[in-house]
């Protein structure tokens, strides 16, 4: 799990720093609190700590923090460091060097990229002064974001106002997942239901929508890797950027992969027939009075990703494949684990009552050999983000 330090100072925009602490939080980050003296003005340290999860560091020299973990531990453990709101006194100490209290000490000591998100009435922000500190730390590779520009809580109008908490949730992504994390990988992605041909006009299917797999396509496009998309017959529009290759029946998308190989990763979100009609009939059938309905005879079909994760030497490294469940989740998922040699499964609740299959939002459990990993309820495609970088960070 990434790690974000958000340094809080004190300003009126403070408290989107709790909107954003709720953002990283949901898209899977650890975060843990520093703040001013004067943000505790602003935004209760007990919020901080109850939207974080985690204590909140106030004091350089409180006795107790600095013996649990010091200031140079607390950025240690922090991917990167976040300034929220950063105010113009803030912005003047970190170009300063000035170390007065806990908050400016960490951005003295740290080693970790910073990214600031500046906050102040807009003359402060035009002053010399805040322009040649905003100079000073961004040639020394400060990231910024914002200020905005717009009505301002002091009545004016004009840059200042700081850049909102999905914005600012945008640059965090962008600094601790460069886009080309993937970039140079090969990932094969399943999606879609597949159809078991009764005869040429009929079919067997389910209800999937494609909708999952088509956006883990895409999350793992935009880190940069080279997608082959196996997809069954679906509705939803191709993800750009992507390799498409169309295919109806689950012998035909395990052919598809087994071309596609070799691959560094592999996503098996397909919902794919389980059987297929032994008897298919290269004709119609036909109904015809006094002669009995047709008996369909089913045959199991390949499991794709047994197939592909029993694959020897040609095995992706990382293999994730999807447990829809209506019943005892999470042991059948582990079984699944087991039984498929799978890295990761993402396991979800498919009970009519939750609207998972075929809606746009999904809950679901990770599980992998080191535990099980509980989402919040996500779009799909916000699942298919944490998916990707969780793939990301399984190839590094
Ligand atoms: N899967 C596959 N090929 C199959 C069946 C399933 O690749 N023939 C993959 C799915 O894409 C998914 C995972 O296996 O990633 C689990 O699929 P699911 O249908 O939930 O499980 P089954 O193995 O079919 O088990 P059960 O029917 O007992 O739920």
């Amino acid at each position: 799990m990434k790690r974000v330090l958000l340094i809080v100072s004190g300003g009126i925009a403070a408290f989107k720093a709790l909107e954003l602490i709720r953002l990283l939080r949901k898209s899977g980050y650890g975060v843990t609190c520093v703040t001013t003296e004067n943000a505790e003005q602003f935004v209760t340290p007990l919020s901080l700590q109850a939207l974080s999860e985690n204590k909140v560091f106030g004091k350089l020299f409180s006795l107790t923090d600095e013996s649990e973990m010091g200031h140079i531990q607390l950025s240690r453990s922090a991917d990167l460091l976040v300034v929220v709101p950063a105010t113009a006194n803030i912005l003047a100490k970190a170009a300063a060097g000035i170390a007065d209290d806990l908050a400016s000490t960490v951005l003295l000591a740290t080693d970790k990229p910073v990214l600031m998100a500046p906050a102040m009435n807009v003359r402060m922000w035009l002053h010399a002064a805040t322009q040649a500190n905003m100079k000073t730390l961004v040639s020394r590779g400060v990231h910024v974001v914002g200020p905005d520009e717009g009505a301002m809580a002091c009545n004016e109008f004009g840059p200042g106002r700081m850049a909102e908490p999905p914005a600012i949730l945008a640059a965090i992504e962008a600094l601790l997942h460069p886009p080309g994390v993937l970039s140079g990988r090969h990932v094969i992605v399943t999606s879609g239901p597949t159809h078991e041909p009764i005869d040429p006009v009929r079919y067997i299917a389910n209800r999937s929508s494609g909708r999952q797999g088509h956006a883990i396509a895409a999350a793992l496009a935009g880190l940069g890797a080279r997608v082959t998309l196996v997809s069954g017959p679906v509705t939803v529009p191709d993800p750009a950027d992507v390799t498409v290759v169309r295919v109806e029946s689950a012998r035909e998308m395990l052919d598809a992969c087994q071309s596609a190989l070799p691959a560094d990763a592999a996503v098996f979100a397909a919902a794919v027939a389980d059987w297929r009609v032994a008897n298919a009939s290269d004709g119609k059938i036909k109904k015809r009075p006094g002669v009995a309905a047709p008996t369909l005879e089913l045959v199991p079909n390949p499991d794709i990703l047994a197939t592909i994760a029993a694959a020897g030497p040609h095995r992706p490294r990382v293999v994730v494949g999807f447990a829809a469940e209506t019943d005892d989740l999470l042991a059948n998922a582990q079984a699944k684990l087991v039984r498929k040699n799978a890295d990761f499964i993402v396991a979800n609740d498919v009970s009519p009552e939750t609207g998972i299959m075929g809606g746009t939002e999904n809950a679901v459990h990770l599980i992998s050999a080191s535990g099980v990993e509980e989402w919040p309820r996500l779009a799909k495609h916000e699942v298919a983000q944490r998916l990707a970088l969780k793939i990301a960070e399984a190839l590094h």
